[in-house]
C-alpha cells in the first residue's frame, strides 16, 4: 500500500493525486495562446496600437533572441540552436527593422518602465550586437536613462562573465534571471546542462558589485532523477546565494510538442507524489530562509518588490510570469514573441525566414492574435487576481465590472465545491480563499473560471503536478 505523504502544505493521499494531476494552463495570459487565430493581422493590431495610444500611460517592451548554442533536452522556449555565430547579426538587423515599425505606431512620450529580453540566450549575441539593439530601442522607444526603469534580462551562465554583466550594465539592465535548474551533476547529465556552481556564483557576484537590483534564479522541478533530498541540496546551494527572487518552475514534459524533450526518459522522471513532496519541501525550506511564496512558481525576499507588490494588492502575472506593472501594454518584438496591446495579443512569426521577409518589406511580422472580449477581461481578471494573491473578493470583482457574481459564475463556483471538501480552497458568500495545500494545485482552481477549456485543447497543456 502507498502511504501518503505529509507536509506543513496539506496532507496529499494518491486517490487525491489522481484526481488533481490532470493538464492544464500556466495562465501566463487568458485567454491562452489555443484561442489565437490567423484572421488577427496587421490592420487588427494597428487598431489594437490605435487604442493603446488612446489610453496612454507607460510601456513595457519585450524582445526575444531565439539562438543558443547547445540544447537542454527540457526545454520548452522558442529557441533555435546553433554554433554558428553568424547567424545572429542578420537577426540582429531584422530586429533593428522591427523596432523601427513597432516605434511608428506607439509613437513619442509613452515611458518605457519596463524592458525584458528573453530567450533562446539572449547573450548569445556579441556586445555589439546587443548594443545595437539597445540603441535602436532607444531611437524608436522612451528608454529611462535613470534607472528606474524595471529593465531585466534572462542569462544562462554558461554564455556570460562578469565582463558580460558590466556591459549589460552599461546598456542600463537593473535585473538578472539566471538559468540554473538544477545543481546535481546526475540531473544535469540527463538534461544536457552541464553547469557548475562555480560559473553561477561568478555571474551573481558581478551582478552585485556592477549594482544590479535584483538578481533572479530559475529552477524546475520534475527533472529526470530528482527526488525530494536531491532538490532540498540544489535549494541549500541556491539559498546560499541569496538571491532577491527565486522561481521553481514545474517541469512542462510535452515530448510531442518539444522534440528534444524525447531524449528524456519518462521512467527517470519523478512521480506526481515525489513531485508534491519537492514543491511542499521547497515552500517549507524558503519560507525558513526568510522568503514569501509569490502566487504560481515564484519566490521572493519580503522586502522585493513583488513581495511588496503582493501585499498591496497590486501584482499582475503576464507572459514573464509575475509583474508589478500590469497597467503597461507589452510590445513584444523579435520571432514568436507576444505583445498584449490595447486589449489584444499579437503574436510574431517563429519562423526566422517568414520575420526577415516581413520585416525587410516593411510589414509587421503578426503570425496570429486575439481581440479580448469583454468576458475575457472579467475572467482574466478574476484567474489574475487568484494566481498573484491567492484571493478573490467577489463585491471588487463585481463593482468593476458591473456584474452578480454568484449567478455569473454560478457554474465556476459549483465546479470548485469538491475542491472546497478537499480542502484547496475556502467560499463564502463575498470571498475566495486558497488554503495552504491549494497553492500547489492553484492552477486547477484557475481552470474553474476559464470559458475555454474542452478535452482535446487540454492535451496542449503540461500536468499540474
Ligand atoms: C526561456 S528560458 C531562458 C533562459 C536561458 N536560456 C537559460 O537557459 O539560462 C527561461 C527558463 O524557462 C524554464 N524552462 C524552460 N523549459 C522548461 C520546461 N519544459 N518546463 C519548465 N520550465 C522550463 C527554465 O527554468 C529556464 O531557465
Ligand atoms: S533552457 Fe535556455 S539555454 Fe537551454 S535550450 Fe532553453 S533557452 Fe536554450
Amino acid at each position: 500500500m502507498t502511504m501518503p505523504q505529509t507536509t506543513s502544505t496539506g496532507l496529499f493521499d494518491p486517490d487525491l493525486i489522481r484526481r488533481y494531476d490532470k493538464s492544464g494552463p500556466r495562465y501566463t495570459s487568458y485567454p491562452t495562446a489555443v484561442q489565437f487565430h490567423d484572421q488577427f493581422d496587421e490592420s487588427a493590431y494597428r487598431a489594437a496600437a490605435a487604442r493603446s495610444n488612446a489610453a496612454g500611460g507607460p510601456l513595457s517592451i519585450y524582445t526575444h533572441i531565439p539562438f543558443c548554442d547547445t540544447v537542454c533536452y527540457y526545454c520548452a522556449c522558442n529557441k533555435v540552436v546553433t554554433k554558428d555565430r553568424n547567424r545572429a547579426q542578420p537577426y540582429v538587423d531584422d530586429v533593428v527593422l522591427e523596432l523601427a515599425l513597432q516605434g511608428k505606431l506607439f509613437g513619442e512620450g509613452r515611458a518605457v518602465d519596463q524592458l525584458h529580453w528573453g530567450g533562446g540566450t539572449p547573450t548569445f549575441l556579441s556586445d555589439e550586437q546587443m548594443r545595437e539593439i539597445m540603441a535602436a530601442t532607444g531611437r524608436h522607444f522612451a528608454l529611462k536613462t535613470d534607472d528606474t526603469g524595471e529593465y531585466s534580462i534572462e542569462i544562462d551562465p554558461r554564455e556570460a562573465d562578469a565582463g558580460t554583466i558590466a556591459v549589460l550594465r552599461d546598456l542600463g539592465f537593473n535585473r538578472i534571471s539566471l538559468g540554473v535548474q538544477d545543481f546535481d551533476e546526475r540531473v544535469q547529465e540527463a538534461v544536457n546542462r552541464i553547469q557548475s556552481y562555480a560559473e553561477t556564483k561568478e555571474v551573481v557576484d558581478a551582478a552585485r558589485a556592477e549594482g544590479f537590483h535584483g538578481v533572479s534564479l530559475d529552477l524546475i522541478y520534475g527533472l529526470p532523477h530528482q527526488s525530494g533530498d536531491s532538490f532540498m541540496r540544489t535549494l541549500d546551494t541556491v539559498i546560499a546565494m541569496a538571491p532577491d527572487r527565486l522561481s521553481i518552475f514545474n517541469y512542462a514534459h510535452l515530448p510531442t510538442r518539444f522534440k528534444p524533450q524525447r531524449r528524456i526518459h519518462t521512467e527517470d522522471l519523478p512521480n506526481p507524489a515525489e513531485k508534491l513532496r519537492i514543491l511542499g519541501g521547497s515552500i517549507e525550506r524558503l519560507q525558513e530562509a526568510g522568503y514569501v511564496l509569490i502566487g504560481m512558481d515564484h519566490f521572493a525576499k519580503p522586502d522585493d518588490p513583488l513581495a511588496i507588490a503582493q501585499r498591496n494588492g497590486t501584482l499582475h502575472r503576464n507572459f514573464q510570469g509575475y509583474s508589478t506593472h500590469a497597467e503597461c501594454d507589452m510590445v513584444a518584438v523579435g520571432v514568436s514573441s507576444i505583445s498584449q496591446v490595447g486589449g489584444a495579443f499579437s503574436q510574431n512569426t517563429k519562423d526566422l525566414v517568414a520575420y526577415h521577409e516581413a520585416v525587410s518589406a516593411g510589414r509587421l511580422p503578426i503570425e496570429r492574435g486575439y481581440v479580448l472580449t469583454d468576458e475575457d477581461q472579467l475572467r482574466r481578471y478574476v484567474i489574475s487576481e487568484i494566481i498573484s494573491h491567492f484571493r478573490l473578493d467577489f463585491a471588487q470583482v463585481e463593482q468593476k465590472f458591473g456584474i452578480s457574481f454568484a449567478s455569473h459564475f454560478a457554474e465556476a463556483l459549483s465546479e470548485l465545491q469538491p475542491m472546497v471538501a478537499d480542502e484547496l480552497l475556502h467560499l463564502d458568500n463575498n470571498h475566495l480563499e486558497v488554503l495552504p495545500r491549494g497553492r500547489l494545485l492553484i492552477r486547477n482552481i484557475c481552470m474553474a473560471f476559464d470559458q475555454y477549456l474542452n478535452p482535446e485543447g487540454l492535451q496542449r497543456f503540461s500536468k499540474v503536478i
